[in-house]
């Protein structure tokens, strides 16, 4: 298993010689390594058993480190960066020769993100690169909000996981890129649609999936569990899958005809937001029990909503 702790100087050593850590986020856990060594870039992908077509995100401490990455940012682009980060949005924007291809999967653009967690920041403030870390989970699986988590699953092959505690957004980061100015939005995430709209205006929003080639990660069945998962209305879902083991997620309360230890409601006063923060949790929790099916249900589309069905439709998919 993988140490736990706060050790900031002890990661920075571990990354500077070419090793994987495991770093806390406002979003999800990642899985870091020097994002200009192509060798630990290698890592990440073999760690993750992860695709080498899938594209990595790069962490910066910075606007500024941003800027000496890649060829030009966009108006809207500086302008989002300005509001939002450190925050959950990933831009992404022409590359620099400096980053390697495997980071981008041969795309000449790059996802980029200043993450919003206090320790990762002085992490990134302490080094003299910048961060590749995809979500520090096994290619196609929920990602992990909690050092628990990542131990749990790739604990065996990395050294650190440092521990920032509960993520507190607990969904991806939202992506977004531009074609002639144009913002379009690859993936919905811990950036509601509305925030966005607010500074730049409409927005286009391109999801999915194998076939669309600017979010080659964005496949129909990601953030999967390994049990099934089938959404639709819960007190009718309970009664069609009565012969089963079944557990339930519900958005805002529990349902009268299971037993209430089978269920978990994400957010009794039906916030979004705190749905968001626990939907990865309530997912794994389920995972490991003795379950045979996972039912429930979609929340509204408001805030986060969004981005939790987009989740959710995803765990389902088989
Ligand atoms: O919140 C997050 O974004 C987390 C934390 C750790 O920062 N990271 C994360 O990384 O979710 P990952 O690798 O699990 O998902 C990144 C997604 C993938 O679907 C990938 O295809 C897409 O971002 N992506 C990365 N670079 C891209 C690029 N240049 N063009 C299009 N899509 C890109
Ligand atoms: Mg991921």
């Amino acid at each position: 298993m993988a140490e736990i702790g706060k050790d900031i100087i002890k990661a920075k050593l571990l990354l500077e010689s070419g090793e994987l850590v495991a770093i806390p986020t406002e979003t999800v856990y990642g899985l870091a390594g020097n994002a200009l060594d192509p060798t630990a870039v290698v890592k990440i992908f073999t760690v993750k058993d992860r695709p080498h077509f899938d594209p990595l995100i790069v962490h910066v401490s910075s606007l500024d480190q941003a800027k000496n990455l890649v060829e030009s940012i966009p108006e809207k682009a500086i302008k989002l960066a300005h509001v939002f980060w450190p925050g959950p949005l990933t831009i992404l924007l022409k590359k620099k020769a400096i980053i390697p291809d495997l980071v981008t999967a041969g795309m000449d653009t790059v996802g980029i993100r200043c993450p919003d967690h206090t320790l990762t920041q002085s992490l990134l403030q302490s080094l003299s690169f910048p961060l590749a870390a995809p979500s520090a989970n096994p290619f196609g699986y929920v990602s992990p909000t909690q050092p628990s988590h990542v131990n749990d699953q790739l604990g065996n092959q990395i050294n650190y996981i440092l521990d920032g505690g509960v993520c507190q957004v607990g969904i991806e980061s939202t992506i977004i890129g531009f074609e002639n100015d144009e913002a379009i939005v690859f993936r919905l995430g811990g950036l509601s649609l509305e925030a966005i709209e607010k500074e730049i205006g409409k927005v286009a929003v391109q999801l999915n999936s194998s076939s669309n080639p600017k979010a080659p990660g964005q496949l129909k069945s990601h953030y999967a569990p390994q049990k099934k998962v089938v959404i639709g209305n819960l007190p009718e879902l309970v009664k069609k899958y009565a012969s089963k083991k079944i557990a339930v997620i519900a958005f805002s309360k529990k349902i009268e005809t299971i037993n209430p230890d089978h269920q978990i409601v994400l957010s009794q006063s039906g916030s979004t937001e705190e749905a968001a923060q626990r939907l990865f949790s309530a997912l794994r929790e389920l995972d490991k029990k003795d379950f045979e099916i996972i039912l429930t249900e979609l929340v509204p589309e408001s805030g986060l909503g969004k981005a939790i069905n987009d989740r959710l439709h995803r765990a389902a998919a088989q």
